[in-house]
């Protein structure tokens, strides 16, 4: 395939490789980036974690909070084997993709003896992030429950509440899985996930959860029950933890239902990729 950067090695199985992506800002991709690789590190898997977010760089900082934090604290918590892919001062934009590109060869190489491999892409649609896509198994692409955040998907008629055609983002994923089929892979396993739903019963909650149900069957997607609005999402992130590190809860106390409600929707979201019940290899 074209776009391959994953090295096979004889005798050992390749990482699996897990994309967060959607070409809109602020949607969740970093937070549930970070959730799915303590998650998997908690199952006992070997993880490699890779941030291709050149400007922000969420997922990096919160890795560096987690180590720092655990250094602070005199706590040992797992850590991702992690690569940043920064930007450089490269003058053209051929030189800036030829550097990406070798520089995401070399993470792949980097981390060939993980299991899993999780990459946080840029809400933006940039070279790289077409790169991971190329390179995913699993696409996990969380949403805000808006219109907005749909029309990522495809157009909407919105008067009709029906879809219309599907988005450049969506068209991309469909050529990756051609591109996919050609080389003798499987096709992307393309997971959409509802982030940030209120605990209120709304028209317009209900009314996009028949979309998705629509758009799922449309554009090739799966459709992961979703997290909900907390405020433990966001809290964490100073302390690099996440809801199911136990050093997220209060010492001595019983784990508060805010925690207990948000690992089950990290539980139900591995489990609609799948890995949930399979153990390290
Ligand atoms: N389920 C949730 N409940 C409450 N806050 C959330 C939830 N998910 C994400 N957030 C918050 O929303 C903001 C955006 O989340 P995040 O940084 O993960 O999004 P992103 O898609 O990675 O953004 P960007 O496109 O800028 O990289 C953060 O402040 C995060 O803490
Ligand atoms: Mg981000």
């Amino acid at each position: 395939m074209d776009g391959s950067l994953i090295p096979e090695t004889p005798g050992q199985a390749r990482p699996y490789v897990i994309v967060v992506g959607n070409e809109k800002g602020g949607t969740g991709k970093s937070t549930t980036a970070m959730h799915l690789i303590v998650a998997l590190m908690r199952l006992g898997y070997k993880l490699g974690s890779i941030d291709l977010d050149e400007r922000q760089g969420t997922l990096t900082r919160y890795i560096d909070n987690r180590r720092a934090y655990a250094q602070a604290s005199g706590q040992t918590l797992a850590m991702p084997k992690h690569r940043h892919i920064e930007r450089g001062g490269d003058k053209t934009k051929t030189s800036a993709e030829e550097r990406g590109r070798a520089k995401l060869r070399q993470a792949f190489q980097d981390l060939a003896d993980c299991n899993f491999v999780i990459i946080d892409t840029p809400g933006s649609d940039t070279y790289l992030s077409h790169l991971a896509h190329q390179n995913a198994d699993t696409l996990i692409t969380p949403l805000n429950d808006s219109f907005v955040d749909i029309d990522m998907l495809a157009r909407i008629d919105r008067e009709r509440r029906e879809v219309q055609a599907p988005s450049p983002y969506s068209k991309m994923v469909w050529e990756n899985n051609n591109r996919r089929v050609v080389a003798g892979l499987p096709p992307v396993d393309w997971i959409v996930m509802r982030n940030r739903l209120t605990h209120i019963e709304s028209r317009n909650k209900r009314e996009i959860a028949g979309l998705m149900t629509q758009l799922a069957q449309r554009i090739g997607f799966r459709v992961a029950p979703g997290l909900g609005e907390r405020v433990i999402f966001r809290e964490l992130f100073l302390k690099g933890l996440t809801v199911l590190d136990d050093a997220a809860q209060d010492p001595g106390q019983p784990p508060k239902p805010s925690h207990i409600s948000a690992r089950a929707e990290i539980d139900a979201l591995l489990e609609t990729i799948g890995l949930v019940h399979t153990a390290p290899v």
